[in-house]
C-alpha cells in the first residue's frame, strides 16, 4: 500500500510566552490567547535556519533505518518558503550530514504554506511509478513578520518530515481525489532580499476561509463520500482560532452533531499548534501530529486535510488512518524547551543574517542537534551541538 510510513518533526528549544509578548506590545493577553488561540511561539537564533530545522527533523525520521533501507531513498523533496539560497536546494545538505545516498533526486519546491502538500502529492505519485523506492518529504520554515508588526504574534518555527513508500507498514494513506482551487492574489508574499513577509492579514484570513469553503464543497461533489464519514479535519493553522472559523464556514454543509464533534476534536487537537505557532509548510502536518497525540482518531478513520498557501492555493484531501504510530521523540522535544523573555527573543530575531561570512556558537541548541556553525562566502555549514 502507498502512503506515509512515518511522520515526525523538530521544533527549536526556545520559545516566548504569548502573554509576555502581549504585555510587551501593550495588548490585552486575551487577544493573543483567546482571540487568536496561541499560547507560545517557538523562537530561533541566528544559529538556526530552515535547513538546520529540517536536518533535525529528518535525523529523527531516519534514525531506525539500516543501510539497505537508507539506500532505497531515491528522492528528497524539501518544501519551504524560508529558503536560504536562491539556487541550491536545501535537501542536498542531507547527503553529507545524514549520509543519504548520492544516487537520488534532491530538490526544493515553493508555494507558500501549501508546498508540503504539493510535495506529498508528488511523492505519492512517484512511489506509484517506482514502488521499490522511498521518498522523504521535508517541510521546514521560520515564520517571520517583523518585530512589533500585527503578524508578529503569528510567528513560529519548525519542521515536519515524512517518509512515503509502498509498504505493509503504512500509517496514513491517501483516500479519494483531492479538490483544489487557485487564484493570483497578494495576501502574503516575501520579495527577494527580504527576510520577513509582507502580509495583508485580513485579506489572507478571508481568502483562507473562502478557499476552504470552495474546496470542501468540491471535494464531496467529486466522490461517493459524505462529510459525516470524516472523523475530523486537520487544518493549516497560522493561528489556531482560524480553524474554528473554518469549521463555522462549513457548518451549513454538515449535520449539527458532526459540526459539534469536529469543534470538540479541533479544540482538543490544536494543542501543539498553539504551543509552537505558525510553521508555514508544516503547520497542517503539525495539526495532524497534534490530533494523533491527543488520541483524537484511530485505525480506519478518515481525516480531512485542509492546506492553504497564500498567493494563493488551497486544497482539501483525505487521509485514511491505517494504524496509529508512536512519536516519543516529539514528546521529548516538548519536555526539553526553554522559555525566554521578550527582550531575549527580540535580540535573537535580530541575529538572523544575510551576511556572507559569519560564525555562530551552539547556544540554545539541544545536544546532538544540528545548528548553523558558519557561513563562508555565502555557503552554509552545519554541525551537531
Ligand atoms: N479578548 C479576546 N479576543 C480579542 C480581544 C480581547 N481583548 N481583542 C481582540 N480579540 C479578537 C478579535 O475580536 C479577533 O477575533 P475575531 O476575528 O474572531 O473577531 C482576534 O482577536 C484578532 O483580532 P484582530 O484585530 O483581527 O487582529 P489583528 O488585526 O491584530 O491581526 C492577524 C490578526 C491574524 C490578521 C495578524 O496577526 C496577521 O496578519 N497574521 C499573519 C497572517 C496570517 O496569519 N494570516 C492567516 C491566513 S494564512
Amino acid at each position: 500500500m502507498i502512503g506515509i510510513s512515518k511522520i515526525t518533526g523538530y521544533f527549536p528549544q526556545r520559545y516566548v510566552k504569548m502573554k509576555d509578548l502581549a504585555v510587551a506590545r501593550c495588548e490585552d493577553p486575551q487577544k493573543y490567547l483567546i482571540g487568536l488561540g496561541q499560547e507560545k511561539m517557538a523562537v530561533v537564533g541566528g544559529n538556526e535556519d530552515g535547513v538546520s530545522l529540517g536536518l533535525n527533523a529528518v535525523k529523527r525520521l531516519i534514525k531506525d533505518l539500516d543501510d539497505r533501507e537508507k539506500s532505497q531513498i531515491k528522492m528528497v523533496i524539501w518544501a519551504t518558503e524560508s529558503s536560504t539560497d536562491e539556487s541550491k536546494a536545501a535537501s542536498l545538505n542531507l547527503i553529507d550530514t545524514l549520509q543519504l545516498p548520492n544516487n537520488g533526486r534532491y530538490f526544493e519546491i515553493k508555494e507558500a504554506c501549501y508546498g508540503g502538500t504539493a510535495a506529498l502529492t508528488l511523492a505519492f505519485a512517484q512511489v506509484a511509478l517506482h514502488p521499490e523506492t522511498k521518498i522523504i518529504v521535508v517541510t521546514s520554515d521560520i515564520a517571520r513578520y517583523g518585530l512589533k508588526t500585527k503578524g508578529e504574534v503569528t510567528q513560529g518555527a519548525g519542521s515536519i518530515a515524512m517518509m512515503v513508500e509502498d509498504s505493509s507498514n503504512i500509517v496514513l494513506s491517501p483516500f479519494g481525489q483531492s479538490a483544489y482551487y487557485a487564484k493570483n492574489i497578494a495576501d502574503f508574499y516575501r520579495p527577494q532580499g527580504q527576510n520577513a513577509a509582507i502580509v495583508q492579514g485580513q485579506l489572507s484570513n478571508q481568502s483562507y476561509l473562502n478557499f476552504f469553503y470552495q474546496v470542501f464543497q468540491d471535494f464531496f461533489k467529486k466522490q461517493d463520500l459524505v462529510p459525516e464519514e470524516i472523523k475530523l479535519i486537520n487544518f493549516h493553522l497560522p493561528y489556531t482560532k482560524i480553524g474554528l472559523k473554518g469549521l463555522e464556514k462549513v457548518k451549513d454543509q454538515v449535520s449539527l452533531s458532526t459540526y459539534e464533534e469536529w469543534v470538540k476534536l479541533f479544540n482538543q487537537g490544536k494543542a501543539l499548534n498553539a504551543e509552537i505557532g505558525n510553521i508555514y509548510t508544516g503547520s497542517l502536518y503539525l495539526n495532524l501530529i497534534s490530533n494523533m497525540l491527543q488520541g483524537n482518531f484511530s485505525s480506519g478513520d478518515l481525516l480531512g486535510m485542509y492546506s492553504y498557501g497564500s498567493g494563493a492555493q488551497g486544497e482539501f484531501y483525505v487521509l485514511k488512518v491505517q494504524q496509529l504510530w508512536k512519536m516519543p521523540e516529539i514528546e521529548d522535544l516538548f519536555i526539553n524547551r526553554k522559555a525566554i523573555s521578550v527582550e531575549e527573543y527580540e535580540n535573537l530575531y535580530r541575529e538572523t543574517t544575510s551576511n556572507l561570512n559569519q560564525t555562530f556558537n551552539s547556544e540554545g541548541i539541544r545536544h546532538g542537534d544540528f545548528y548553523l556553525k558558519f557561513i563562508k562566502n555565502g555557503e552554509r555549514f552545519y554541525e551537531q551541538a
